[in-house]
């Protein structure tokens, strides 16, 4: 059994395919018609939805996600919010009254996920009005095709002229009071056995190493944002899934003078203000990684796990030099993050293994981090050429250079030649440009549909160029 809170009311579900997704579940079982499908890709934003998690003093914080790739069964101990749930009785939530006083829907298929995240927007901003920027990024996952963005704009500048949702209304209502923190799902067991395909979900990792142990071959689900494509666009059915997303543990980030420490299961989202005090460059990348639905699910250690050659966080971790924690029944190990991408889309996870955390080494004052993503749009896009590189100087020598690149081979890959040819050099520009002849001996990479061979070798060279730019200028050299 599964139980979530729905619109302020808690609901009980006990035979479902684990694969379902919460858009299916609401379309097809709920019959919340305004979460609507659109892409099914998390692309467009259509079936966004809010949901959120009660704190340890009952407060819960709504954040909206993509339903079309999450897992019913994550929603376990959770709160969601449809447009159903915003309005109070004839009230409608701010977010609704100012997309109806600026005329911000035509069509109206797109108009239910731009609500829900101006939703999120309104009540995660206390209050403030929200800036140009902060809008545009609480827009970033929704699609508007008709009515164009400067009306929902305007409406979104506007939500807080309009009064309060009232106390009861249900996506207040559960922050003043009716936390209900029980947890069904007490035991190791499947919580859901549907025609021979299983859920489980561990309440910690014991729970989880043992379900391992028993069901080596299971799917761990983190954030679901590339494996829920392959429900809702290969329609695929999996025999046995496990949801991490009840793992404390796995969600902790914590530091000591050396390094920081995510757990795998900590979102983009989360991670966001950690790394933008100790890795900046890294931080702005989390902003071109996906949209506001996407980081809000996604997990670093999902994006390191999955094994993609295109996952935009690996490189930054080889770049930093990071290791990561491999668990099981059998205790923990720990691999350096390179020697954990055996080939395309193969992993060091060994079958009843999960990926438990990312320790990060912090700079040294005489470290420092550039991050450069090229992709065809700036946001909600995958990365043609990204390149991570920490540059260490000694004075005014480059002390060691270690890049890394994604989307230029079959993995994650290091620029060894072109490292060698920076190391010990004068820091200074002339040195990049050198250096960036290499980079043809470091990568063969293909032509598809985001990029041909010979452009990312371009970009990948002038990047170095770029590195040596944003290095030299850190560093205050002319
Ligand atoms: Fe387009 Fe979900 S239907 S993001
Ligand atoms: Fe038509 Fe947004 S109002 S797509």
């Amino acid at each position: 059994m599964i139980r979530f809170c729905l619109n302020g009311e808690w609901i009980e579900e006990t035979s479902f395919d684990p694969s379902w997704t919460i858009l299916a579940y609401m379309r097809t079982k709920a019959m919340q018609l305004s979460v609507k499908e659109g892409c099914a890709g998390g692309d467009c934003g259509a079936c966004s939805v809010l949901v959120g998690e009660a704190n340890s003093h009952g407060a819960v914080q709504y954040l909206a996600v993509n339903a079309c790739i999450a897992l019913l069964g994550s929603l376990d101990g959770k709160y969601i919010i449809t447009v159903e749930g915003l309005s109070d009785g004839e009230q409608l939530h701010p977010a609704q009254q100012a997309i109806v006083d600026h005329h911000g829907s035509q069509c109206g298929f797109c108009t239910p996920g731009i609500v829900t995240s101006l939703a999120a927007l309104y009540h995660n901003q206390g209050g403030n009005s929200p800036s140009d920027h902060e809008i545009h990024d609480a827009l970033s996952g929704n699609l508007c095709r008709c009515t164009g963005y400067r009306p929902i704009i305007e409406a979104a500048k506007a939500m807080n002229n309009y009064p309060a949702p009232h106390a009861g209304a249900p996506v207040l209502s559960n922050v003043v009071g009716h936390f209900d923190p029980s947890a069904p799902n007490e035991g190791g067991e499947a919580v859901v056995d549907h025609q021979g395909r299983k859920l489980f979900i561990p309440q910690d990792e014991q729970q989880l190493a043992s379900i391992l142990a028993q069901h080596p071959r299971a799917t761990i689900w983190a954030g679901g944002t590339d494996l829920g494509l392959e429900i809702s666009q290969q329609f695929k059915q999996f025999d046995v899934l496990v949801s991490l997303h009840k793992v404390a543990s796995l969600t902790d980030v914590s530091e000591n003078n050396e390094h920081v420490r995510f757990g795998a299961m900590v979102t983009y989202h989360k991670s966001h203000s950690v790394l933008q005090q100790h890795f900046p460059s890294f931080a702005q990348l989390l902003e071109r990684i996906g949209s506001r639905q996407i980081r809000n699910l996604g997990t670093l250690g999902g994006n390191v796990a999955n094994g993609s050659p295109i996952g935009d966080t690996p490189p930054v971790f080889f770049a930093l030099n990071a290791r990561v924690e491999i668990a099981s029944s059998r205790g923990v190990r720990e691999v350096a993050i390179e020697d954990f991408f055996k080939g395309y889309k193969q992993t060091d996870l060994q079958a009843g293994e999960y990926l438990k955390s990312i320790i990060v080494p912090k700079l040294t004052a005489q470290q420092s981090l550039h991050v450069f993503k090229v992709s065809k749009r700036k946001e909600d896009d995958i990365s043609a050429v990204l390149m991570a590189a920490r540059i260490e100087r000694d004075g005014n020598t480059i002390k060691e250079a270690r890049i890394a690149c994604g989307g230029m081979a079959a993995t994650p890959l290091r620029a060894r030649d072109t490292e060698a040819a920076l190391n010990g050099q004068p820091l200074q520009l002339a040195s990049f440009e050198a250096a960036s002849e290499h980079i043809k001996n470091d990568y063969s990479p293909i032509t598809d549909v985001r990029a041909s061979d010979a452009y990312r070798l371009n970009v990948a060279a002038n990047l170095v160029i770029k590195t040596g730019l944003a290095s030299c200028d850190k560093a205050g050299v002319k």
